[in-house]
């Protein structure tokens, strides 16, 4: 015998796929968050934070039901089109979004598009050259673990920015392209706590991602 479970759907409309949509909204308990995105060849070496990818949203989900960010410092990591940071500002937080030179402006056009959300801003950061860009209270990335050659200056932002209390939050998906070595390093300097996934967003509780939380030792 079979049952069949209903669950209404949110996110994944399976009639329509909105990946390359030109805009996008996302719909969160108490906000929604416009993003503007852009069709160009994605490649694994180029334009892939041209688009939101599902983990961006999980993420952003899951930071809006557990945490309240009020007036606390937060900075995203390879934010790509912004959803995730304009989610933590609409939480309260005071909020830089960063990405590679290419990114930033994607980045502002969405901050622009979403006047309600206070409190946020856009600036280059390249993983390990980030010396002297002060301390957050919360680090948050949404697939980021993608490039293996990366790991090593991720970690190095990671430290660079944190404090003893600094709380990091990350979401990757499994793709087999190495991401274990990420924790074989991280694990040297922080702790890394796995979320259950029972935590997650309905629709995403049986996928492939995984959110983590990592704190300096
Ligand atoms: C797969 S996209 C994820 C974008 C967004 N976080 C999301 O989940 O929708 C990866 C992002 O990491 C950025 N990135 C890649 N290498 C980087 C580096 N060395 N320094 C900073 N950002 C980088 C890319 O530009 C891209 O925006």
């Amino acid at each position: 015998m079979t049952t069949n479970q209903v669950i209404l759907w949110k996110y994944k409309n399976t009639a329509v796929d909105e990946k390359y949509q030109p805009t996008r909204t996302f719909h969160f308990d108490n906000t929604s968050i416009t993003i503007q995105q852009q069709k160009t060849d994605i490649t694994i070496e180029k334009n892939t934070g041209n688009v939101v990818w599902d983990g961006a949203f999980i993420l952003s989900d899951y930071i809006l039901r557990n945490f309240d960010l009020t007036g606390k410092r937060v900075i995203e990591l390879g934010a790509g089109t912004g959803l995730v940071g304009l989610a933590a500002s609409s939480n309260g937080g005071i909020t830089t979004v960063t990405d590679i030179t290419n990114q930033v402006e994607l980045l502002k056009t969405n901050i622009n598009l979403n006047p309600h959300i206070k409190n946020i801003n856009a600036e280059e950061l390249l993983w390990g050259t980030n010396d002297t860009i002060g301390k957050y209270d919360y680090i948050f990335g949404s697939e980021i673990l993608y490039l293996h050659d990366q790991h090593l200056n991720l970690i190095q932002t990671c430290k660079s920015l944190s404090t003893k209390n600094t709380v990091i939050l990350m979401i990757y998906k499994h793709r087999g392209l190495g991401e274990e070595h990420f924790f074989e390093i991280a694990e040297n300097e922080f702790q890394v706590d796995i979320i259950p996934k029972d935590e997650y967003h309905k629709e995403f509780q049986n996928s492939e991602y995984t959110i983590f939380q990592m704190y300096l030792k």
